[in-house]
């Protein structure tokens, strides 16, 4: 397969083969623009940043555990192409002005989500660079020099890089590959980059023993640390059917190549607790490329969308050929690493029941960004005249699934919506959980911060606060 887009204004060609090649060994080793940084290898530091454009938008991303096929017509930027006839960025003149690097590794990294973020027009500095890390703690100076920049011109070249990805963005991969550069046989014919959700369901079934690749920000890591072969694959980012949203009067149905970023914007507007719960969720980077399906179907007890779905009554849709079918999200995650899901089935869409919004999601993980949940609960309750009517309690990291807090939903419902009445019922918890120990977090402590999110809970409804994981502590 031959892979064509824009690297710092320069049409490129190339086979991805593997086509579980990574966009950062492909820029040091293939074109020598070491700029790019390899610090963790795993999508957690930010010193791999590149910014890629296509039709969707300007977003940073991790070239670690980017696939050189994702990249397909569309237009990266490296640090090595941001500066214009021979003037810095104002970006990376504001870094230079603010001594703003010290060690120097990571800094590239940094300029490439901040020139991202200043392209976008954004001035949240503080999320922008939470996928970033500076070992020797210079965020002082890095935010500063990220402030300075605010409103400067935006290069000329952010109009090429837009204008390629606009005509390009859904351009088929030539099957051709230039002569001299062909793959073995076998590589060639491992990867498909089907164009839409009928070709996906088609490949499927001849070819069930294919991985799908959504967003790759597990898969990547299967391959830069487990150092997986994937014999085959079909990449999911053509599939523009898989990435609609439709909001109607009665649902809000998400396909399944909706990524996190996209995801985040809008429950802002239908839930917003979920939104700020989101904003937690790996990085910009990490949001940028994940997606809702990848992280339904990979069937993590701790993944940061399922709970709060559960809570809200979501439906799954999953489709294998031309035969669907939907079930409540909960019943899909059946054990730890089993889910009910046939070998040529994929996710297709989940659909959230349109609802007045009750939801409160709490993500509870030891650093406030880039770290995952040690416990997710996720809150909806439905009150009519003082009593709860209506229950709807998940959490993630309490169990080897997402699982629904069936006994403590029953301890509440029919109960006057009070203090005691909380206090009362969080002992049901015992029940319905058994939570391990392991690194994050022991199984009491769990068990403990499960029960005072229902308490939290209340008070916040009580006071009529948002939920505290808005708060930046
Ligand atoms: C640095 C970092 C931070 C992270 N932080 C968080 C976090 O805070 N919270 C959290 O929940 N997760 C987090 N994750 C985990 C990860 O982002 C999610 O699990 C992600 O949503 C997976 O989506 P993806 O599109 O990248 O999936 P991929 O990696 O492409 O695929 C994941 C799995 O799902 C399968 N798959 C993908 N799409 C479909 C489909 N439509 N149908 C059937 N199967 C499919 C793939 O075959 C694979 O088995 C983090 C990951 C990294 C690297
Ligand atoms: S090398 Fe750390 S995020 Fe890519
Ligand atoms: S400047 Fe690189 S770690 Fe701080």
């Amino acid at each position: 397969m031959n892979i064509t887009f824009l690297l710092n204004g320069e049409t490129v060609s190339t086979q991805a083969a593997p086509a579980t090649a990574t966009l950062l060994d492909w820029l040091r080793e293939s074109r020598h623009l070491t700029g790019t940084k390899e610090g963790c290898n795993e999508g957690d530091c930010g010193a791999c940043t590149v910014m890629v454009t296509d039709d969707q938008g300007t977003r940073a991303l991790n070239a670690c555990i980017l696939l050189l096929p994702q990249l397909h017509g569309k237009a990266l930027r490296t640090v090595e192409g941001l500066a214009e006839n021979g003037v810095l960025h104002p970006v990376q003149k504001e870094m230079v002005d603010h001594h703003a690097s010290q060690c120097g590794f990571c800094t590239p990294g940094f300029v490439i989500a901040m020139v991202t973020s200043h392209a976008n027009g954004s001035t949240d500095h503080a999320t922008a660079l939470a996928g970033n890390l500076c070992r020797c703690t210079g965020y002082a100076p890095i935010l500063r020099a990220a402030k300075a920049a605010e409103g400067q011109p935006i290069p000329g070249w952010l109009t090429i890089d837009r204008d390629y990805a606009r005509t390009n963005s859904g351009a088929t991969p030539s099957a051709t590959v230039p002569e001299g550069q062909r793959p073995d046989a076998s590589a060639e014919a491992a990867a498909a980059l089907p164009g839409s959700s009928d070709a996906l369901a088609a490949l499927l079934l001849e070819q069930p023993d294919t991985t799908i690749i959504a967003g790759a920000t597990d898969v990547g890591l299967w391959v830069t640390k487990k150092l997986r072969d994937l014999p085959r694959v079909a990449f999911l980012h053509r599939c523009r059917d898989l990435q609609q949203i439709e909001v109607s009067e009665e649902s809000i149905r998400i396909g399944a190549a909706v990524t996190m970023d996209r995801v985040l914007t809008l429950m802002q507007k239908h839930h917003p607790s979920y939104a700020s719960m989101i904003r937690r969720y790996g990085s910009a980077q990490v949001r940028a490329a994940a997606t809702i399906g990848g992280n339904i179907a990979n069937g993590s007890p701790i993944g940061d969308n399922p709970p709060a779905l559960i809570a809200l009554g979501a439906t799954l849709h999953l489709r294998s050929g031309d035969v669907r079918r939907g079930m409540p999200i909960e019943a899909f995650f059946i054990d730890y690493g089993k889910q009910d899901r046939g070998p040529s089935e994929f996710v297709e869409a989940v659909t959230i029941p349109r609802q007045p919004d009750r939801l409160k999601c709490y993500k509870l993980s030891k650093r406030f960004d880039q770290d995952i949940s040690a416990v997710c609960g996720c809150f909806n309750l439905t009150t009519k005249d003082s009593k709860i009517v209506e229950a709807r309690i998940a959490f993630g990291g309490m169990a080897g699934t997402p699982k629904r807090a069936t006994t403590l939903e029953q301890a509440l419902i029919g109960q006057r919506w009070a203090r005691e009445t909380a206090e009362q019922a969080m002992s049901a918890l015992d029940e319905d959980f058994a939570p391990l120990t392991d690194m994050r977090a022991s199984a009491t402590y769990r068990l403990d911060a499960a029960r005072n999110m229902l308490l939290r809970y209340f008070l916040e409804d009580e006071a009529g606060l948002p939920a505290i994981s808005e708060v930046r502590v």
